[in-house]
């Protein structure tokens, strides 16, 4: 059998040895694969990323990338880490943490230039994000004082231009207008096409289908209750519902003067949407 790209088999792993995050998670992601983590707010999916990054350790049960355990001892061999930093890339879901210089250029260099990338290498890769995301106007200015979309395609960005061959992304399009969400999908579909390995969680269901092939999702429990291709998962509209990863919306129409309701379930994530259809739920018909 082809070995897997990552395999963790039974992590536990709590915040402060208390606060349980994740409990017996067994997973493994194949190379090429795009996989989609699922799951309710604080059911560990950050937590996930952040070992596959290897920035926190499992406190029990074990990891493996490309066949070689994780662990700190591993991390410090200063050969091993700098492999491991140029072929894992991790957007972290608040771009404040990953950016800290004082422009978007120093922060988007940064990364190559830490890992010794040849200089003409980086700068034909700058360039390609650069150009991906629109960023020339950016580039000068301080990360601190972007908007919030802004600083997410920079921290996208300040990744992409390491060129690694696994890409972790946390809500990478949370927040994001129609056409950055649109944007930041190609990228992840061309960088699928030239064989890399994408690791995303996301409350974004309706994307979800066109970026990833697996999905993982997780419990209250804080391990993962059920995984499946994309489409047999979103196709479970039982399983979504009582799992409250789909909101039911009452949706009000108008024809022909009457104002009518009709019950659907609603794939996005946003709150004001549930709001306002529990306003229209008071009155049923007006005219
Ligand atoms: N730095 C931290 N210190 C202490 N507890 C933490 C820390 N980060 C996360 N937790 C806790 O660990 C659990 C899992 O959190 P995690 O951030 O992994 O969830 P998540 O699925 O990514 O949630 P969200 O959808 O809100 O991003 C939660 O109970 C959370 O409160
Ligand atoms: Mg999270």
């Amino acid at each position: 059998m082809v070995q897997p790209i990552f395999s963790l088999a039974d992590v536990h792993y709590s915040y402060e040895k208390t606060i349980p995050a994740l409990r017996g998670l067994s997973l493994d992601i194949h190379r090429g694969e795009r996989t989609a983590v699922i799951g309710a707010n604080g059911s560990g999916k950050s937590t996930m990323l952040a070992l596959l990054d290897a920035l926190i350790f499992p406190d029990a049960g074990s990891m493996h990338f490309d066949g070689r355990p994780i662990t700190p001892a591993a991390m410090r061999d200063a050969a091993f880490q700098r492999e491991f930093r140029l072929r894992v890339g991790y957007v972290f879901q608040n771009p404040d943490v990953q950016l800290f210089c004082p422009t978007v250029r120093e922060d988007i260099l940064f990364g190559p230039l830490q890992l010794g990338v040849p200089t003409a290498e980086i700068d034909r890769r700058f360039e390609r994000v650069v150009d991906l995301f629109k960023l020339a106007p950016l580039l000068d200015r301080s990360c601190h004082h972007l908007s919030i979309g802004e600083k997410k395609k920079a921290a996208i960005a300040s990744v992409l231009v390491i060129e690694p061959e696994v890409l972790l992304l946390d809500e990478p399009t949370a927040g994001l207008d129609p056409q950055t969400t649109r944007d930041i999908i190609a990228v992840l579909q061309e960088a699928h096409k030239n064989g890399k390995t994408v690791i995303m969680a996301t409350h974004d269901l309706h994307i979800v289908e066109e970026i990833a092939d697996t999905i993982h999702v997780f419990g209250t429990g804080r391990a993962i209750i059920r995984s499946g291709t994309s489409e047999e998962i979103l196709e479970d509209r039982e399983f979504l519902q009582n799992n409250n990863l789909v909101h039911i919306l009452v949706h009000r129409h108008r024809h022909g003067g009457h104002i009518h309701e009709h019950v659907h379930e609603h794939i996005h994530e946003h709150e004001k949407g549930v709001e306002d259809s529990k306003d229209s739920k008071d009155s049923k018909e007006s005219n």
